[in-house]
């Protein structure tokens, strides 16, 4: 268990990261270009940003925007979930290969083969998804809302994909009565913490509440005090009368914590919780995607107004 302090912190003198920085806002102005980073972001990312949030809130936001350009910072799949909402802008995804390893276990055939198996179903994507598998489902969700979703579908058999542990979570919680068929993809990172690691953990920090991600395995999910999404963890942290959390999910988050919650502690479950694809974005790599207006994210017209209908029924649950 590490306390996550250093890590993820990039090492580079303060006038290099200054000129950095004002180069950005400079073209931030001229593009009339606004910057979004998620919760896992680099601390110096994060604070580029115009706003910073879980996969919920950076969709909601990004049609908020009054901006011609959105710079995201964060994987391929939230930039183009923006790019579905916002036709009228360009979306750059800020590092040209940051992608999201869960959401390229499924594609549209083998979605096409899985909806085959349980006709009649419901088919509930996590925004972890590509937009070819978005526009195949009938509605989307993120961790901070799959719940609520499955509960607003009529049907009482739900496919779920791609994360197989957010979908045994949803089944574990919900106060439907309903069949919920998880397709069996995960997220590389939470799948790396276990059991042992939170006992181990807790004992060592017997008073402190253990909050976990829903991308995590059953068994880590059963010993956690919340299961909460990213966003959702932040304020839980600042509202709880605890002085100190145990936290499993990716170590970005830390900053967010202390920035937000500044006299309590926070501790990693394992010090293995890094998304090296959420560590490709740095201050030199947004410079360069603005510079060059490379990474510009574009869905197809057609795919592009069928996801739509997906994330938009989504967005319409509060
Ligand atoms: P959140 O929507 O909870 O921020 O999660 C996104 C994600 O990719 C978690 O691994
Ligand atoms: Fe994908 Fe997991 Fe990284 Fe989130 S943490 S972007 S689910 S690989």
């Amino acid at each position: 268990m590490i306390s996550g302090r250093k890590s993820a912190v990039i090492e580079r003198p303060e006038a290099e990261r200054e000129a950095l920085r004002s180069q950005i806002l400079e073209l931030k102005a001229q593009m009339r270009a606004v910057i979004v980073a998620h919760n896992y972001q680099h601390p110096e990312v994060q604070d580029i940003a115009d706003f910073v949030g879980d996969s919920l809130e950076l969709a909601r936001k990004s049609t908020e925007l009054e901006a011609q350009a959105i710079v995201f910072c964060g994987v391929h799949f939230m930039a183009e979930t923006a790019a579905i909402l916002n036709p009228d802008k360009k979306v750059y995804l800020a590092h040209g290969t940051a992608g999201c390893p869960m959401a390229d276990m499924i594609d549209g055939n083998e979605l096409r083969e899985w909806k085959a198996r349980y006709p009649g179903a419901a088919v509930v994507c996590y925004v972890n998804t590509t937009a070819e598998v978005k526009a195949e489902s009938d509605i989307c969700c993120t961790s901070a809302n799959a719940v609520k979703v499955v509960e607003s579908v009529p049907q009482s058999e739900v496919v779920f994909v791609p994360d197989e542990n957010l979908g045994k979570f949803v089944a574990a919680r919900t106060k439907k009565n309903v069949t919920i068929h998880p397709y069996p993809g995960y997220c590389v990172t939470h799948a790396r913490l276990n059991a042992e690691q939170v006992k181990l953990a807790r004992s060592l920090h017997p008073d402190s509440p253990v909050v976990v991600h829903p991308e995590c395995k059953p068994e880590v999910a059963a010993l956690a005090d919340q299961v909460l999404s990213t966003s959702q963890m932040v304020r839980y942290c600042k509202e709880s009368n605890a002085s100190s959390f145990l936290i499993g999910t990716e170590m970005g988050i830390l900053h967010r914590m202390r920035k937000e919650a500044p006299g309590k502690e926070f501790f990693l479950v394992s010090n293995s919780l890094i998304c090296p694809n959420m560590k490709k974005t740095t201050l030199d790599s947004i410079l360069e995607t603005m510079r060059s207006g490379r990474n510009e994210v574009i869905v197809p017209e057609d795919v592009r107004l069928r996801a739509r209908r997906a994330v938009d029924r989504m967005l319409a649950i509060v």
